[in-house]
């Protein structure tokens, strides 16, 4: 495995993050996610085996089968010594019906980071993100609640998913005027079929030196091949719990163009689709961390193979040409 900073930080990060997103029963307050594991001993088998072959960095978040995620994640952390790991979990989900059960005001950031802390049986998150913007909290209370949170000691690093570019220089523009914790990194979607964010969001993030740390580098499993361009997946497929959206966004001619592409090459190079894609995302100078999301540990073993993939600037060139990125707008507008 080999390791990196995170943006600017001393922070040392694997270069592939273990996602936590499909531990748990699924169940989340706005609807039932398929797809996921259910069986906490192979979650935890996952970790054991992510952490043998030398990855030190997890992404989860409260809302990832609504707490269960983070339960996993702290039982199978709890047989390392804490600061051989570095924990990245999430806050503005739903994690229940009603006022204050989502969002980033104060008084939900500072309850879910201490209902976070305690799933997880740790003293302290090592990168606390806001999952994406909240356009009903002012970014200035969110900010200061987060830098209250790294006063206290309960958070070493801030982040910020799914913000857009004016978001994230806004986050800095008012850490910096009020002297709270900057933004130290983002995490975006990101992969050879979502390339939107190199027009928005992973412009300040070369400017500026924030970290990225990019999701769904499979394109939601297309890039590996788990889905028939001539049939629709089912309900109970990873996607079946918004089959019909997911659908439309990934089953374009594009994105075909690019599996193709990406299927040729890994004939070439004898290695897998999958190890393409991720590939692909860990050549961009941009990306610190890719967060892959296996759910067993042969998946896990064919993603960091991944690490060893070297692509020339013609392999970039012939992945990149299907797609055209342009930025349509963010998670905020839609
Ligand atoms: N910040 C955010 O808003 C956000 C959003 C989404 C995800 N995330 C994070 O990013 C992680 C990864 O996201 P993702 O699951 O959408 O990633 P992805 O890598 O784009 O898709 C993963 C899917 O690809 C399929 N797959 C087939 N072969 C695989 C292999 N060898 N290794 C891994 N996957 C393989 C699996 O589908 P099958 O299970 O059907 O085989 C798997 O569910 C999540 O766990 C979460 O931590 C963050």
């Amino acid at each position: 495995m080999e390791y990196t900073y995170l943006g600017s930080t001393g922070l040392e990060v694997s270069k592939l993050c273990l996602g936590t997103g499909l531990f748990g029963s699924g169940y989340r307050p706005t609807e039932t996610w398929h797809g996921c594991m259910d069986d906490e001993e192979a979650s935890i088998e996952l970790v054991h085996r992510a952490r043998e072959l030398g990855i030190n960095f997890i992404d989860t978040a409260n809302q990832y089968s609504t707490g269960e995620a983070e339960e996993i994640v702290g039982k199978a952390i709890s047989e390392y010594d804490r600061d051989e790991m570095v924990v990245q979990t999430k806050v503005w989900d739903k994690m229940f019906d009603g006022p204050n059960g989502s969002g980033l005001s104060r008084k939900h950031v500072l309850d879910q980071a201490a209902a976070s802390r305690e799933r997880l049986g740790t003293d302290y998150i090592d990168v606390y993100m806001a999952h994406a913007y909240d356009p009903n909290t002012p970014l200035r209370e969110t900010l200061a609640a987060f830098d209250q949170l790294v006063s206290q000691g309960d958070v070493r690093y801030v982040g910020a998913s799914n913000f857009d570019e004016s978001q994230l220089m806004k986050a800095l523009w008012i850490a910096d005027r009020e002297g709270y914790q900057p933004i130290s990194s983002t995490e975006p979607e990101y992969s050879l079929i979502a390339r939107e964010e190199e027009w928005n969001a992973l412009r300040p993030c070369a400017r500026e030196g924030i970290g990225v740390t990019p999701y769904s580098p499979l394109g939601k499993g297309l890039l590996a091949g788990a889905y028939d361009r001539e049939e629709k997946p089912s309900e109970s497929s990873r996607i079946g719990h918004r089959v019909d959206s997911q659908w439309d966004w990934l089953n374009t001619e594009e994105n075909w163009a690019v599996f193709d592409v990406v299927q040729e090459l890994a004939e070439t190079k004898d290695v897998t689709p999958v190890q393409i894609s991720i590939a692909w995302v860990l050549h961009k100078d941009v990306v610190d961390s890719v967060i892959i999301g296996p759910t067993t540990v042969d998946e896990l073993e064919e993603c960091v193979g991944a690490v060893d993939v070297s692509l020339s600037d013609d392999d970039m060139e012939r992945l990149e040409a299907p797609v055209q990125p342009a930025y349509k707008g963010g998670w905020s507008e839609q």
